[in-house]
């Protein structure tokens, strides 16, 4: 088990490439993996999570591999065209594996094992499961629709219209991948827009996908079945949800400034931004430009002096724009001025692990009064450094893990975080990055 422990640190600035953004990388496989030829992506992420979309696609006959020049190259099976794994897939931390993969499996012919971590295997399927089943899967799974679980698929998948019952990408994209094996058309019907990766990554493919805005109802989304996908090249963006921790990082240290360039700005992710704005800090976006349909800049983030950023109340229709950024938020929120609201947060409760549950108990063990009403997040800011001095178990989840780091950076006495070595789903290398930053960030020796 990998301990790190974080201490104040006075100064902080240099420039990084955040790591290819998770949600693209995984999507891009995907994709590639369902189209005719050889695609080539660059940037993708390279960690644990995406390795592990990259072996559940080879298993299922895509050939995918790594040119020593970084660039990777999938030759894709064509729609319709996965083959039955001989073995269980193991998606290993990875919720978007798992969920993205049971779409696009559940409408081919076929009988497929699936399981994962002992966090992953505590994560609800039946939001998956359910529309999957209106399409003819069939499921034998654990109590409570848990991984392992076993998928098989129709002869024939039914196209469907399905409104999801929470806001969540992976439903979406789950329906909208098993639709592509299916005849007429499957619409997706969200109450509020999540991210709508997979619906750019469809178009950049060249697959239609009708997108149709119904007001106070929600967004509809519709792809007809047996598209010819052609292979493509795509370049994944850095991930503004990894860019966040070195970027908050930053905020919290006087006189630091990071740059972060290309750096995915989807308005579907980057609620963040806007929350760090009502909070008075200042990040600079320079060089707007676009990448495979997707939006992308180039960000800095300055310092500010201790107490200058200000509580906020952040709305529950934000949720879906910044679900993963919360975690880094709260530290934000913990080192500002006055009260921080967050609200609407049920889903963090499925996350990874429980993320509010996590922040709740993690920051009161810091110092910092939080609590939690309802689905509301409460954090009382101490407007400059925390007390710190806490030993934080991040639960096998990295964003738990590196929230508590940064936070660390703004504390007087130090913070520990036990089971770190998850970090590596979505951000390799983040001890590295950040002490090269000048983080105060290093590993301890110690069993188990
Ligand atoms: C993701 C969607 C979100 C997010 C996750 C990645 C995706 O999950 O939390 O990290 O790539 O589609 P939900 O769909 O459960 O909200």
């Amino acid at each position: 088990m990998t301990v790190l422990v974080s201490r104040f640190t006075e100064s902080f600035g240099g420039a990084v490439r955040a790591p290819g953004d998770k949600s693209i990388s995984h999507r891009a496989l995907i994709l590639a993996a369902l189209a005719v030829g050889r695609s080539t992506v660059t940037g993708l992420l390279e960690s644990d999570d995406v390795r592990a979309t990259a072996a559940a696609l080879r298993a299922l006959g895509a050939e995918i591999a790594r040119g020593g020049d970084g660039a990777w190259t999938v030759d894709g099976v064509g729609v319709g065209g996965l083959a039955e794994p001989e073995t269980v897939l193991d998606l290993g931390n990875s919720g978007t594996s798992a969920r993205l993969l049971l779409g696009a499996i559940a409408s081919h012919r076929m009988t497929c094992f699936m399981t994962g971590d002992p966090s992953l295997r505590a994560r609800p399927m039946g939001r998956v499961t359910a529309p999957l089943r209106q399409m003819g899967a069939e499921f034998v799974a654990r109590a409570g629709g848990l991984l392992p679980l076993a998928v098989t698929g129709p002869e024939e998948a039914l196209p469907i219209e399905y409104v999801l019952p929470v806001a969540s990408a992976q439903v979406k994209s789950a329906v909208l991948l098993a639709g592509l094996n299916a005849p007429g058309r499957t619409r997706v019907v969200e109450p509020r827009p999540s991210r709508d990766h997979t619906e750019l990554m469809l178009r950049h493919f060249g697959v239609a996908v009708e997108i149709e805005e119904r007001g106070a109802s929600g967004r509809a989304v519709a792809v007809e079945g047996y598209p010819e996908i052609a292979a493509r090249s795509v370049r994944v963006p850095g991930d503004i949800s990894s860019a966040a921790f070195p970027g908050v990082a930053a905020l919290l240290v006087p006189g630091a400034r990071v740059a972060l360039p290309g750096v995915g700005l989807n308005p579907t992710r980057a609620g963040l931004l806007d929350c760090l704005a009502e909070m008075g800090a200042r990040v600079d976006i320079g060089n707007r430009r676009s990448d495979a349909g997707e939006p992308v800049g180039d960000l800095v983030f300055h310092g500010a002096e201790p107490g200058a950023l200000a509580g906020i109340e952040v709305p529950a229709d934000r949720a879906p724009r910044m679900i993963d950024e919360y975690p880094i938020l709260a530290m934000a929120a913990a080192a500002a001025r006055g009260t921080t609201r967050m609200h609407g947060l049920a889903e963090l409760r499925v996350k990874e692990s429980d993320r509010l549950a996590a922040l709740a108990s993690g920051l009161a063990s810091a110092g910092v009064a939080a609590g939690i009403e309802g689905d509301t997040l409460i954090v009382a800011g101490r407007a400059g450094p925390v007390p710190g001095g806490a030993r934080i178990d991040c639960r096998r989840d990295h964003r738990i893990a590196m929230a508590f780091l940064v936070l660390g950076l703004a504390a007087r006495a130090p913070i520990a975080v036990t089971g770190a070595e998850t970090v590596a789903t979505s951000f390799p290398g983040f001890a590295e990055t950040m002490t090269r930053l000048g983080a105060r960030i290093a590993e301890t020796a110690e069993d188990g």
